[in-house]
């Protein structure tokens, strides 16, 4: 099978961009019925109104994903290596898993699901760590037409409730455990806490790693491997609509509740998978590696679908950069030999503070692509990766999308056009970029600064935040009509590179991690001396933005303030995990708002980024005084 939409040139780019403008329902038509297998052809290509706004790709479309992800390269690839497991523990051996393997493994699994009475169109929550059975769970679902909804195993009992009940799932899928470097962490106990609150859970499903003792529930918990050992090793293909949900995948939002973006099934299939061949420039021999978890949506998109799409081999790993020492990625990449390599800001930052020894000892010169993604990459960031794991020889991509985008919106291509240390640079072909500014105009000027929206529907974008269309509408089509709004500010050079400048709302990346400050406040508001806070973000050398939270008290006598902020990192962690935890807390007098009350985020970001020269107008504030007092007592 050869993939038509490889873009192997700067001038089959250029032309794949101006295809894609001047006539995008032909562009999207030519790779989607070139490259994939449909049971039912579509009727039309797009259809699309941003007002309400409603989006079709491929209507009237007949398929299954894994038809396209498996099926279709048993004959040509049955012995390739389609995920290769890499173990926490490297003395273990990794395990390869073929797409023959893959096939047998995911419709066995498909088939427990169906015996535990899952249907097409019921959620599944899949709460499991980076282990083969989590991706072989997501392909489970979508073979037999469930939607998955992957939690990532670090959120915690109460963040796993939430998501669980906001999609109505009937089952989860988890583990007695998982390891992370040297520790291990107790999965299942984590389910059990938040089914407390989970009704609508039928069944759970529980895949043995780590050989602990667990606790089942009589009716409901069930191990999976007796399961699988029974089960049938053929599962037809659901036949899937072009618009049936794939999958749900939560991120945060400005207000408390986590949005349960909505994903279909063909168009996020063809956006996935091409964008996935032309943005590392995959050949049939590569073995790529992304180092995101499946719980967000990278893995989904970068690890599973795109990869799998293209008959690529998808390293998976389990464990953590700094286990057993910090130089295990890059042997892990000398290891396999590793020609992709995918990774974070945050990771690559805090490897570079190690001894550069421990790079050194490792033959990296597989390595042809090297791409980041999650956050902005900073310049000296950049220039080490270049410099000492690509060795000035692999390209770097810096890839900037979202969840709601299902797929990489702005990056270079490598080796085709030009990377920019801090750019992401260039739209992918067909995605049409747009800065706004304050007023809701649109900046033409090529030079420019401001919010960053996109123009023009896109196959693999979401549809819907589940259950809440009109909280979808509000957030990202409201602002600027008939423009998608990304949430994040940007500018552009003269050349058309964009440079991603961070979020403009209440949303704070922490370690490539999207956190809304509205439920880490509600978190600390629980602690009962707590009369109030606000939390905002400030510069950090290893996580790019850490948390910076005010809190004020309602009365604190007596109490040891270094107590009371464990106290508070605890609730967090208990509301929705250790990624929360604040990296600083100032206990404050109160707050300062404007009159109508509303709390000056701007000023408390001014304060913890330490810009206290430039706070702008303060006294029309309700409580001027409040700056004072907080800027003398700043961290
Ligand atoms: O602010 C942008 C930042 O991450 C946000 C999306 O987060 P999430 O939905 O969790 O998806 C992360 C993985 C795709 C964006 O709104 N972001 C993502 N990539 C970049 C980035 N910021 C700067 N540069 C990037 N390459």
């Amino acid at each position: 099978m050869k993939n038509h939409y490889h873009i192997p040139s700067p001038e089959a780019y250029t032309e794949a961009c101006h295809q894609a403008t001047k006539s995008p329902h032909d562009f999207w038509d030519t790779i989607a019925r070139e490259n994939f297998e449909w049971m039912k052809p579509w009727d039309t290509v797009l259809e699309y109104d941003l007002s309400i706004p409603e989006v079709t790709w491929f209507k009237g479309a007949k398929l299954n994903i894994t038809v396209n992800c498996i099926d279709r390269h048993l004959a040509t690839r049955g012995s390739k290596t389609a995920l290769l497991f890499e173990p926490n523990d490297p003395s273990k051996p990794c395990e390869p898993i073929s797409y023959q393997a893959l096939y047998t493994r995911v419709c066995k699994m498909a088939n427990v699901l169906k015996g535990k009475g899952i249907q097409k169109g019921d959620r599944v929550c899949l709460y499991l760590p980076m282990i083969p059975e989590l991706a072989i769970a997501v392909l489970a679902c979508a073979r037999i037409g469930a939607v998955h909804s992957v939690v990532f195993a670090g959120f915690s009992s109460t963040a796993l409730a939430t998501r669980i009940n906001d999609c109505d799932c009937k089952m989860v899928i988890t583990s007695d455990g998982s390891y992370r470097g040297a520790k291990t962490i107790d999965l299942k106990s984590i389910v059990d806490a938040a089914l407390l609150d989970c009704k609508g859970v039928e069944t759970v499903l529980i895949v043995q790693r780590i050989a602990s003792e667990i606790t089942l529930v009589a009716h409901r918990d069930y191990w999976m491997e007796p399961l699988l050992a029974l089960a049938s090793e053929v599962c037809a293909p659901e036949i899937m609509d072009a618009e049936d949900p794939l999958f749900i995948l939560y991120t945060s939002g400005s207000t408390g509740k986590p949005k349960g973006m909505v994903h279909t099934t063909a168009g996020y299939m063809v956006y996935s998978a091409f964008s996935f061949q032309n943005v590392f420039q995959y050949q049939e021999q590569d073995v790529y590696w992304c180092t995101a978890d499946i719980g967000w949506v990278t893995g989904h998109s970068y690890i599973v679908y795109g990869p799998l799409a293209n008959g690529a081999t998808s390293l998976m790993f389990e464990g953590v950069p700094t286990y057993p020492d910090a130089g295990r990625f890059w042997e892990v990449i000398a290891k396999h030999k590793v020609n992709q390599f995918y990774t974070a800001p945050t990771a690559i930052r805090a490897l570079a503070k190690e001894s550069l020894a421990l790079v050194e000892k490792h033959d990296l010169s597989s390595l042809k692509v090297l791409g980041t993604v999650g956050e902005p990459i900073n310049e000296e960031a950049w220039h080490w990766y270049d410099d000492h794991i690509g060795k000035n020889n692999a390209p770097i991509v810096d890839t900037w999308w979202q969840t709601e985008t299902g797929g990489i919106m702005i990056t270079s291509l490598p080796g085709i056009t030009k990377a920019i240390p801090t750019y992401a640079t260039k739209a992918m072909p067909g995605i049409r970029l747009a800065l706004m500014d304050d007023t809701g105009q649109e900046l033409t000027h090529p030079k420019a600064q401001g919010k960053l929206c996109i123009s023009y529907p896109w196959p693999s974008m979401a549809r819907s935040i589940y259950g809440n269309h009109k909280r979808y509408k509000e957030t990202y089509f409201s602002a600027f009509k008939n423009f998608y709004f990304t949430g994040d500010g940007a500018l552009r050079d003269a050349d058309g590179n964009y440079r991603i400048t961070g979020r403009v709302d209440d949303v704070i990346i922490v370690s490539g991690h999207n956190l809304g400050t509205a439920p880490i406040e509600d978190a600390i508001n629980q602690h009962p001396l707590v009369a109030e806070s606000a939390v905002v973000g400030f510069p950090h050398h290893i996580k790019g933005t850490a948390l910076y939270g005010y809190v004020s008290l309602k009365n604190a006598a007596g109490k040891n303030e270094d107590e009371l902020r464990l106290e508070i990192n605890d609730i967090i962690s208990l509301e929705i995990g250790p990624i929360a935890k604040l990296n600083k807390i100032q206990f404050t007098q109160g707050l300062p708002k404007t009159r109508s009350g509303k709390i000056m985020r701007r000023i408390l970001r001014k304060i913890a980024q330490k810009e206290i020269d430039n706070l702008g107008d303060i006294s029309t504030l309700l409580n001027p005084e409040v700056v004072q007092h907080i800027i003398n007592n700043a961290l």
